[in-house]
């Protein structure tokens, strides 16, 4: 009992109470001894960063989510024929066999039926080879109590990181022996129509909040579904807002009462 619940916090179930610390994970043959000995030098920042600056469209909420192949750890992918008519999150992590990407991987993968009853599929990217994701998924398993079901990309090259402009162009550390920059911590919510939806980058120090990716992803089902916008913090259960585009007029007729607060802040309740 008390290794699971030690294991539920260290993954990110903020249900379970804190215990204790891990046991150290594995560590990647390349990033702790890099970041340790401090060997990223500008000469490789520059070359991670100004080699495919041409590959690199420019994505803005609405851009299409561009096409890959890829390999995965569920097998060869196209991209888009993976995403079928589904949301999908793509989120990216610099390394596999490294503390924090674990526990952002153990806390989505205990996560996937709250992502699976919101119609949402998920897909990892990783640095690394398949063969690395597939011991690395194994160990993500035993430390979070999980079962990683969803695949990981396996994108050493950084063919996919470069595609989404998951990289870094400040953090000189962020950078593996060969000078190719790792991938940051991207998230990528795509909706059925194959469009960027949400973005979020977070630098490789800081892990994401699952619970924000959840919590987005209902946020904009249900702006999709209603024609109404959300507040800050907003959660499924709470007051929306009516639009500055919606008359009060429309907004009683199709969503019954309005709560105006000021002309341009009306509240309703779905
Ligand atoms: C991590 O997962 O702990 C990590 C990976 C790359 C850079 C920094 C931290």
């Amino acid at each position: 009992m008390a290794s699971f619940l030690a294991r539920s916090v260290l993954c990110g179930a903020s249900q379970a109470p804190r215990l204790a610390f891990p046991k150290a994970v594995s560590s990647s043959p390349i990033f702790p001894r890099s970041l340790a000995r401090g060997q990223a030098s500008i000469s490789r920042r520059f070359l991670a960063s100004s080699s495919t600056p041409s590959e690199q469209p420019r994505l803005r909420l609405g851009s299409e989510a561009p096409n890959f192949q890829a390999k995965t750890t569920q097998g060869d992918i196209d991209f888009h024929q993976w995403l079928g008519g589904s949301w999908a999150i793509l989120f990216s992590h610099p390394a596999d066999f490294t503390p924090v990407c674990t526990t952002e991987l153990g806390a989505f993968a205990r996560l996937a039926p709250e992502f699976a009853r919101r119609n949402v599929k998920m897909i990892g990217l990783s640095a690394n080879d398949l063969s690395s994701h597939e011991k690395w998924i194994a160990d993500i398993n035993e430390i979070c109590s999980a079962d990683l079901q969803f695949p990981i990309i396996a994108d050493a090259d950084r063919r996919v990181a470069f595609l989404y402009d998951m990289v870094d162009a400040q953090d000189l550390t962020n950078i593996d022996q060969k000078g190719i920059a790792f991938t940051i911590r991207s998230v990528f919510i795509i909706d059925p129509a194959k469009k960027i939806r949400l973005t979020m980058m977070y630098p490789a120090s800081t892990g994401r909040n699952t619970a924000e990716v959840l919590r987005v992803i209902d946020s904009l089902q249900t702006v999709d579904k209603k024609g109404i916008t959300t507040p800050v913090d907003w959660h499924i259960g709470d007051d929306v807002i009516v639009p500055p585009t919606v008359s009060t007029e429309d907004a009683k007729k199709k969503l019954g009462s309005v709560r105006e607060v000021k002309p341009y802040l009306r509240y309703t309740r779905i």
